[in-house]
């Protein structure tokens, strides 16, 4: 069944308010409900049905009265006054039997709950959409020693605890949490001095890992009101770690819901990659207080309007806490690896979808990802001030209310004057828009012409011109800026623009900072490139430059069988050795364009890619950069060595990445004597694991591989780093025997979602060893989504989409995974989730 934004309707019914009562136990929890409705004067349907699924009714009444519900597949309907009334009902439901990790279940003996999106129903009977919003009030019985809800506690005692959220909420916005935890606490002092309780509860043996977490909740509490005048507003702010957990993290009012690996760190078990994307997931939850909460989504098809916001907002929070260059490279290589495959192929779909079957499964990087590009645009189109006015023009407007895109461009045109209906092509056009430059020079006046063009994509075969926001500035020859940054708005298929006065012909650098998500079509000569590489003043596209050599050597080496490009590894060897240059930035300018990247480049140019050959021309180009860099290596490893105790901040952490990429180049030079050194030496894990992954590629970890283990083998977040990291730097005809192998390991619990993303995210993103030749990596991951599918829907959709480039491959592969897809589709009793991605990606 297919549900549209044009059918959207308001509810019947507004709810005045929500008491739910939780007599817990594993298998037999009790919800009783008492809620009043009122008609809803914007609607005109009466209709009285509320949602739910998998739930026991034992006892149903109104105002009162008993009344007997028909009952629906996903609900019941009842006939209910045309006035305000009290709904009460009593059900049953089994959390410990719910293996989908969706509505109240159990993880190690606690229980908690995931409601977003449409989890509540499967809590009690409730009109389960976001647009309906009301006041909770909750109380649980357990004898557990902590039980958490939304809000503020309002009573407790031997035995129960009562919570009581003042802030109307839509129901996905719900948590519960009962479970033996212990707390790190801490106090926040807001901006108008209101005292706030904070706490994060973990698991008993985890209190130690809880620090980190704390600092970060508080330096964006402070941020939000510095930035954005955005304050808290409960006495409590809660954070729980579950182990269990189909996603990152939750923004439930007041008592945000974390899997275990998004809050917990140490320096022994976390590396520096860790920490930053702890920092930034504490961030988005709480940054959704104000973007998500106070102001949520009048139906799913919005969910842009919190998540492209939020992301957007948690983006600039990193920026400001750590490097902002190097924070916007960073999202570029994701969105790059992650949305543009999104957007090319079978699944592309507008940043507001206007149909789904499983809303699951569109927590998208269109969604997220392209939705925050989508404000960055925005956000550069209208300037910071404009920015800053229309921001505050939402929060003043909308505060408490369930909104649209369209409400959210409402108030950049009221507060702007412009006009952006052609702007609003962002939410609802799909596809990566490419965009061709040509230049002409005459007479000192300079002249670049854009032509734009988006391929069609799944239900969409025409596309309009897109507003583009283009960043350029003009070089000369002598390296010096001659016209700074400005952003060019092109509005038309094909539009000109000229900077006149100039003395001579100028070097462009075009689409600074990235600010269009857009595939750049300009065949730049290599010359230009490395000028740009050696002299752009803008940051992003000097590292684009590099990267753009990097890509166009490889092809070339895949295709013409040429060797390296030694003038570009040559000029990079000059910027990697410059110790003027930001560790990090020089470790992000030597990364290599990923194998995947590369495949669609090929595909893009008509060349069937071959994942083997592809491998091969990175494997070489690896091996000639640390032979010819040889020379620089022992300076690098001087100027990397951290000598102050471990801190996750940008600086060290810039250090300890450059010097991974230092000791992969010399564990190729010395087959893994100085990453033996290093791993047994390590005191924390960024170190430690970079060593490990250098002995697994040269051939040289069994030993360590069984130490890891046996040091770790208690901690199931470092241990899911054991799995995936065998799985993911295993040699491509290696990767799925090691996943296969690692599923019959005693430690392989299937049924927790970290632990089965560790081995089969690891084989998804092992290019070559996912693809090999004979299809095993394709059967595996079918055999095994078959399997989770009966257990975890959700989960398993999200993992389907390891398929979605299949159609860039040669025919004897794409025969391979269309068997694949097709035996997964066919699997009898297969979930809605998986089903709709499944026929998606079949196309
Ligand atoms: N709103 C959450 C976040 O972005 C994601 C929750 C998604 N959960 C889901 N089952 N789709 O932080
Ligand atoms: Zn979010």
């Amino acid at each position: 069944q297919t549900i549209y934004l044009k059918d959207y309707k308001p509810f019947g019914y507004v709810v005045d308010d929500v008491h739910l009562t939780f007599k817990l136990a594993p298998n037999s929890t009790r919800v009783v409900s008492k809620i009043t409705f009122s008609p809803n004067p914007d609607a005109t349907d009466r209709q009285f049905r509320l949602h739910g699924e998998q739930l026991k009714l034992i006892s149903s009444k109104i105002n009162g009265s008993d009344v007997s519900p028909v009952m629906l597949d996903d609900g019941l309907l009842v006939d209910a006054p045309n006035e305000t009334f009290v709904w009460e009902a009593e059900v049953e439901i089994a959390p410990e039997a719910n293996t989908a990790l969706e509505g109240l279940y159990m993880s190690n003996g606690m229980y908690c709950t995931q409601c977003e999106a449409e989890g509540f129903r499967k809590i009690t009977y409730y009109p389960d959409r976001p647009d309906v919003m009301s006041v909770f009030t909750v109380r649980i019985e357990s004898d557990l020693p902590v039980l958490l809800s939304n809000g503020n506690p309002v009573a407790q005692g031997e035995g129960w605890a009562e919570w009581h959220d003042p802030w109307p909420k839509p129901a996905y916005l719900f948590a519960l949490v009962a479970g033996d935890l212990v707390n790190h606490p801490d106090r926040f002092v807001t901006q108008s001095g209101k005292d706030v309780e904070l706490n994060i509860w973990v698991r008993p043996g985890d209190e130690n890992k809880c620090a980190f977490g704390m600092e970060a909740l508080k330096a964006s509490m402070r941020w939000d009101e510095e930035v954005y005048g955005r304050e808290y507003d409960l006495d409590i702010f809660n954070i729980v770690a579950v182990d269990d957990f189909n996603m990152g993290a939750m923004e439930n009012k007041g008592l945000n819901i974390f899997n275990s690996s998004c809050v917990l760190a140490s320096p022994e078990t976390s590396t520096d990659a860790n920490f930053e994307r702890i920092e930034a997931i504490i961030a988005h939850e709480y940054f959704h207080n104000w973007t998500g909460n106070r102001i949520t989504c009048r139906d799913w098809f919005q969910l842009c309007l919190k998540e492209g916001l939020t992301v957007y907002r948690d983006s600039q929070f990193t920026s400001d806490m750590r490097s902002a260059p190097v924070k916007r490279i960073s999202d570029v290589i994701e969105l790059r690896g992650r949305q543009f495959p999104e957007d090319q192929g079978p699944l592309s779909h507008p940043v507001r979808p206007e149909s789904f079957q499983e809303i699951n499964n569109f927590y998208t990087a269109t969604v997220y990802e392209k939705g925050a590009e989508v404000i960055g645009m925005l956000k550069l189109l209208v300037g910071d001030d404009a920015y800053a006015k229309a921001l505050d023009m939402y929060f003043d407007r909308h505060d408490g209310q369930a909104c649209t895109i369209e409400d959210w461009l409402q108030v950049f045109e009221d507060a702007t004057g412009r006009d952006l209906s052609q702007f609003k092509r962002w939410y609802s056009q799909s596809g990566t828009p490419r965009l061709a430059v040509s230049e002409k020079f005459e007479d000192g006046t300079y002249t670049l012409t854009f032509k734009q063009h988006t391929p069609p994509t799944p239900g969409q075969d025409v596309k309009e011109p897109q507003v583009l926001p283009i960043a350029v500035g003009l070089l000369a020859q002598d390296g010096t800026e001659v016209t700074p940054t400005t952003v060019l708005e092109m509005t038309e298929a094909e539009q000109s623009f000229e900077f006149s006065g100039l003395d001579a012909k100028p070097i462009p650098s075009i689409l600074r900072g990235f600010s269009a998500p857009v595939v750049l079509e300009r065949t730049t000569s290599r010359e230009e490139n490395l000028f740009l590489l050696e002299h752009d003043t803008d940051p992003f596209n000097r590292w684009e430059a590099s990267r753009t050599l990097a890509r166009e050597g490889l092809i070339a080496m895949i295709t013409d069988g040429v060797g390296s490009d030694t003038l570009w590894l040559n000029a990079l060897k000059t910027a990697v050795a410059d110790s003027t240059l930001d560790p990090a930035y020089r470790a992000l300018l030597l990364s290599l364009p990923t194998q995947s990247e590369l495949a669609q480049t090929l595909f893009e140019q008509g060349v069937t890619p071959d994942p083997m050959a592809i491998w091969t021309a990175t494997d070489t180009l690896r091996e000639d950069m640390a032979k010819s860099w040889a020379d620089i290596l022992p300076a690098l490893v001087e100027e990397t060595k951290v000598t102050e105790a471990f801190k996750p901040d940008a600086e060290q952490s810039g250090k300890r990445a450059l010097a991974a990429s230092v000791l992969a180049m010399q564990t190729r030079l010395d087959g893994g004597a100085v990453a033996k050194a290093q791993f047994e030496t390590a005191d924390n894990m960024t170190l430690q694991l970079s060593a490990l992954t250098c002995l697994i590629q040269a051939d040289a970890a069994e030993d360590a591989l069984k130490a890891f283990y046996d040091q770790w083998k208690d901690d199931r977040l470092v241990m899911d780093k054991w799995f995936g990291l065998q799985v993911g730097a295993a040699k491509p005809a290696d990767a799925a025997n090691c996943a296969k192998a690692l599923t019959e390991h005693p430690d392989f619990d299937w049924k927790n979602p970290n632990r089965f993303r560790a081995v089969f995210g690891g084989l998804a993103m092992n290019h070559a060893g996912f693809h090999n030749a004979d299809g095993s990596g394709y059967e595996l991951l079918a055999d095994w989504l078959i399997k989770l599918d009966a257990k975890n829907p959700q989960t398993t959709a999200r993992m389907c989409t390891a398929f979605q480039t299949w159609k860039r491959y040669d025919a004897d592969r794409q025969a391979k995974m269309r068997a694949c897809l097709t035996r997964i589709s066919e699997t009898p009793g297969l979930s809605r989730d998986t089903t709709e991605m499944v026929s998606r990606l079949l196309g």
